[in-house]
């Protein structure tokens, strides 16, 4: 959407189960900061989720991609995913279809200890778990590409197809490098499994040599997944930037979100820069704690920081991570963190906080 006006216009998304229950506390909080805080904001909800799919069969309604391109500066998801729909075809239509058809090839999920006691880890502090994972978002494993033969027979062959093109891989190291060099960052890590996939992975690697050559003030290094993996257990503290692969993304940063204390507190951004862009929690839907007050909305609150970072409102995000920060400290927390609040009492807790 051209930037001609002011105002920002956010299209909201609950989705399903907790998704609609941390979504009316990201609400919440929008609606106080836009009143308090004076922020212009507009904010449109739309009821694509589970229900709409199973009584109409319509998951991501037509024309909805260039109506969110064309009408909206950001996107809001809670979760999306339900039992009753096995298959969860329509949290992928919709998930998976913005991701794609808005081509938001930058999935950015932060891994940031908020408070030491989160941190499964012994003896971890807030500095040794702070870094960020770039995820390609556009392509990899989840291109969609390949099919089944002699399905539903013993002779069945599946191929699913990794998808690595030199310009999509490009743009999300280049996207990482800038992102390490504006923020005054050091070191940024590449990681995938070049030693057992030559030729996909081969790119990434030609890739990387040749961007990482215009970067000469960042230490860039590279680690084959598996040991990334072991070692973002090991020592967190040795991480700043890290980007990879589609699926490999996918596969960390829940282990990273679990480093920061669980996906209870782990946001998400999808990014095409200068674009309408998508902001998501990286926890599902969890139907079991649905519509119980249960589920925690701080991953919601954190997820609505790093898009108000985007539409250009840097300090409010700050603001929202400090009185996340506060409420962890404090115990105002729902039993994921050990606290005995609810969903809404920790939101306005927060929103409450934010009003000092
Ligand atoms: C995520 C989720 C999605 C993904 C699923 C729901 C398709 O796990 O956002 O991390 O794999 O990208
Ligand atoms: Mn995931």
């Amino acid at each position: 959407m051209a930037d001609s006006s002011a105002r920002k216009r956010i299209a909201i998304i609950p989705g399903d189960g907790i998704g609609i229950d941390v979504t009316a506390e990201a609400s919440k909080l929008l609606h106080h900061l836009a009143a308090t805080r004076r922020l212009p904001l507009e904010l449109v909800t739309f009821d694509w989720g589970a229900d709409q799919y199973l009584r109409e069969g319509v998951s991501l309604p037509a024309g909805a991609l260039e109506m969110l391109r064309r009408d909206f500066h950001a996107i809001f998801v809670g979760a999306l995913g339900d039992p009753r729909v096995p298959s969860n075809q329509h949290a992928a239509d919709i998930l998976l279809g913005i991701r794609f058809g808005l081509d938001l090839y930058v999935n950015q999920r932060p891994v940031k200890l908020l408070d030491a006691r989160l941190c499964p880890l012994k003896s971890r502090v807030e500095r040794d778990v702070n870094f960020v994972i770039f995820r390609e978002n556009t392509e990899g494993l989840y291109a969609g590409v390949g099919g089944n033969f002699k399905r539903d027979t013993p002779d069945e062959i599946a191929v699913q197809e990794d998808v690595n093109t030199r310009k999509g891989v490009e743009r999300i190291l280049v996207y990482a490098f800038e992102y390490t060099r504006v923020r005054g960052l050091k070191k940024l890590c590449m990681s995938d499994k070049s030693n057992a996939l030559p030729f996909g992975h081969g790119l990434w690697r030609r890739a990387f040599q040749e961007v990482r050559q215009r970067y000469p003030d960042v230490e860039s290094s590279h680690l084959y997944i598996d040991t990334l993996a072991m070692e973002m257990v090991r020592d967190p503290g040795q991480f700043e930037v890290i980007v990879t692969s589609n699926m490999f993304g996918d596969i960390i940063s829940d282990l990273g979100a679990q480093l920061q204390g669980g996906l209870g507190v782990a946001p998400s951004a999808n990014i095409h820069p200068g674009a309408v862009s998508m902001f998501e929690t990286v926890h599902g839907s969890a139907p079991k704690l649905a519509g119980k007050n249960l589920a925690n909305p701080m991953a919601a609150f954190l997820t609505v920081g790093m898009m108000l970072d985007y539409l250009g409102w840097a300090g409010e995000s700050t603001r929202i991570e400090n009185a996340v920060r506060d409420a962890i400290r404090q115990n105002k927390t729902t039993p994921d963190l050990g606290g005995s609040l609810g969903t809404r009492e920790v939101g306005e807790w927060i929103v409450e906080e934010l009003s000092h």
